[in-house]
């Protein structure tokens, strides 16, 4: 399994390249922004993209979507139906975060209509790419049609904003919520067994091990509301 990582957007966002080394079947995970690095990455290894995958509608997740698009016209686009509109929505995206018309340019998010979705993915799907086959795991909270990707075989499960090490996504954003996130959290990655390496959307891997044991959030060591650390 080829896992390539671009740290992409003033939000330090994790893009991924992920392929199935024998078949050379590729998908690319939140693509942040453009980036000439990662198309000649695809190119140079021989990659064929076959997805452009979208764990939800952040603008710093899918901001590169239409670059990458027009660099592979043939990749699918899938995401979850409840982040369509907000997908839909990227060019307006910026200001509902306070930042000035007169600034987007310069921040790189002067963004176009992004390209039509293909299809959308759902709970449960089983998704395949070459000799990899990654479960979806629908995942709301910090959005409302986040997913997350595991590869049970390979032992490794793609998190976007969901988890990060030794904390958990923001859910004070529009569709945001704190019990649904810790619900999803527990359901649908801490289901997984300890060894599972977790790729986040920002910042550096972990594990659902790890994170079972020592994240605040899931420990039950931090409670949201009372203002402590118990
Ligand atoms: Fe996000």
């Amino acid at each position: 399994m080829i896992i390539q990582t671009f740290v992409l957007t003033a939000f330090q966002q994790n893009t991924r390249v992920i392929a199935c080394e024998k078949t050379r079947q590729a998908i690319c995970i939140d693509p942040g922004e453009q980036s000439d690095e990662l198309e000649t990455f695809i190119k140079e290894n021989s990659l064929k993209l076959q997805a452009i995958i979208l764990t939800h509608g952040h603008l710093d997740h899918v901001g590169g979507t239409s670059a990458m698009h027009k660099a592979f016209p043939d990749a699918e686009i899938l995401i979850h139906d409840d982040d369509e509109d907000m997908y839909r929505a990227l060019p307006a995206q910026p200001l509902m975060l306070g930042i000035a018309p007169d600034q987007l340019a310069a921040m790189g998010m002067a963004y176009d209509e992004p390209p039509d979705v293909t299809r959308n993915l759902s709970q449960g799907e089983a998704y395949e790419v070459g000799e990899l086959k990654f479960s979806i795991r629908h995942c709301p909270g910090h959005t409302q049609g986040h997913v997350v990707l595991a590869e049970e075989r390979e032992r490794k499960v793609f998190v976007g904003d969901c988890l990060f090490l030794g904390s958990i996504g923001r859910t004070d954003l529009p569709g945001g919520n704190y019990d649904e996130l810790i619900d999803s959290i527990n359901s649908q990655i801490l289901s997984l067994d300890d060894d599972f390496i977790v790729y986040s959307g920002h910042g550096p891997e972990t594990t659902v091990g790890r994170e079972r044991t020592t994240n605040p959030f899931l420990t039950g060591r931090y409670q949201i509301g009372k203002g402590r650390f118990l």
